[in-house]
């Protein structure tokens, strides 16, 4: 019988294992001993860019490329004009009367959640101010459903939330502008459902809570 001395396959297969070794050989030898030059880049691909990163030095600033910008510079994004949705207090210094995020059931429920996250642990999730935490010697705070902070302005609940007030530390790193004023709107039905008046419940309702 026939048989060819060598198979077109075992062509291809031979050709394919030089093909790998001298890749090796070639990326091996070439560096196998230290060196204080650059490493050879094969696919450099574009990690080597003439660009200033921060913190370095600048051939034209002396200062490095660390300059402050422009005095009145505005970042995309963080102009805040509206002053009483940001601070929770108006232009003329008082505290805004009442929360510019509209009141939703959407947004009273993604309150609840944030105020559970981050208020619950120390005001309780009914803001009596019995959270976990004053079992552990932290000041208790006082209620949420004092009369004096039911009838206190959204703005100021929102100021407490931004900056903190006597032992509370502030959470406006922590809670986004928006998710501050969706708690503010929460607190308020959390005061109605605690203060709640059997009068407050349609007639036909009555029976069910009794
Ligand atoms: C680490 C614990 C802690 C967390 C978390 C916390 N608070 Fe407080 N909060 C306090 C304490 C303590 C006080 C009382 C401070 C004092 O009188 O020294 C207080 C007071 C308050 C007051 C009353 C201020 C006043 O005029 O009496 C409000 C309103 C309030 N917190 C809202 C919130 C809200 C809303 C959150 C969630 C975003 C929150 N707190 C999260 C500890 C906390």
């Amino acid at each position: 019988m026939y048989r060819p001395a060598f198979k077109i396959e075992n062509i291809v297969r031979l050709i394919f294992i030089l093909h790998i070794a001298g890749v090796v050989i070639f990326t091996g030898c070439f560096r196998g001993s230290p060196s204080d030059k650059p490493p050879i880049h094969l696919n450099p691909n574009m990690d080597d860019q003439p660009k200033y990163k921060s913190q370095s030095e600048s051939g034209i600033f002396s200062r490095g490329t660390n300059l402050t910008p422009v005095p009145g510079t505005v970042a995309r994004g963080e102009l805040r004009a509206n002053a009483d949705f940001y601070t929770g207090i108006t232009t003329a210094g008082s505290f805004v009367e009442k929360s510019p995020v509209q009141i939703t059931a959407d947004n009273l429920r993604y309150g609840r959640e944030r105020f559970d996250i981050f208020c619950s642990p120390c005001h309780s999730k009914i803001g009596d101010g019995t959270g976990i935490i004053t079992h552990y010697n932290y000041t208790q705070p006082k209620s949420l459903h004092e009369q004096r902070l039911r009838d206190i302005e959204d703005g100021y609940l929102f100021d407490v939330m931004t900056n903190g007030f006597n032992d509370m530390p502030a959470y406006k790193y922590q809670i986004s502008v928006n998710d501050r004023w969706a708690i503010v709107n929460y607190i308020r039905a959390l005061q109605r459902s605690q203060n709640g008046k059997i009068a407050d419940v349609p007639q036909d309702k009555r029976d069910e809570i009794r």
